[in-house]
């Protein structure tokens, strides 16, 4: 019943918002990506900071791009990422693989944060989705204590449907559902 993210014709057109573009990574996204990475802010619900040094020793000059990997840039510059990953029911912590095959993640520069721009962003990512596979739900985890990501979750519409512990903490897990 659900198909599978990877067979979407990959990269789209660049996906226009009022304020943001959505595209695939270039080399000039490296060290807004890197940023992301290695901030701590960033990192406190989702695991911690990666090391800056390994980063910038690893990274390629244009940084991995994957089927549902959106950079997001304003005016030009790089503040986020959104992505829609394939979920793999068999990896031993996927929890209700059953419910949604794709699952939505967002991270921003902090200096970006309060403007909603991960609203808009998220919005045109799901958008883009329903378009490319027509009535199939999407899946959001995070943890419970990360508020900002909470309230994001509700604004998209995604709601509640299981709550769990995993890496110390209490997780969220949210569905999407389109209503065309
Ligand atoms: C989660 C995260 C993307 C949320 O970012 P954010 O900037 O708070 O989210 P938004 O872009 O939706 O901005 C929301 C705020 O902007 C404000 N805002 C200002 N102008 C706005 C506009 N034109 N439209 C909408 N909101 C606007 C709103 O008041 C809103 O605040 P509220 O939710 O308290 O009402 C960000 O905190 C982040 O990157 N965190 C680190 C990574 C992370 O934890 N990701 C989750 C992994 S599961």
């Amino acid at each position: 019943m659900k198909s599978e993210l990877e067979s979407v014709a990959w990269p789209p057109d660049p996906i226009k918002t009022e304020r943001l573009v959505l595209r695939e990574p270039e080399a000039r996204d490296r060290t807004a990506i890197i940023e992301l990475l290695a901030s701590p802010e960033v990192g406190t619900y989702i695991g911690g900071a990666q090391s800056r040094d390994d980063l910038e020793r690893t990274m390629p000059e244009v940084p991995r791009r994957r089927t549902g990997l959106f950079v997001v840039a304003l005016d030009g510059a790089t503040i986020g990422t959104v992505t829609l990953d394939q979920r793999d029911p068999n990896h031993p912590d996927q929890v209700r693989p059953d419910l949604a095959a794709v699952e939505l993640g967002y991270l921003f520069l902090p200096s970006s944060w309060g403007h909603g721009y991960a609203t808009e962003a998220c919005t045109a990512a799901l958008t883009w989705f329903t378009t490319t596979h027509p009535g199939e739900p999407v899946a959001l985890t995070t943890q419970s204590a990360n508020h900002a990501s909470m309230r994001l979750a509700t604004k998209l519409g995604f709601t509640e449907t299981h709550r769990y512990n995993a890496w110390d903490a209490e997780q969220w897990l949210g569905l999407w559902t389109p209503t065309n």
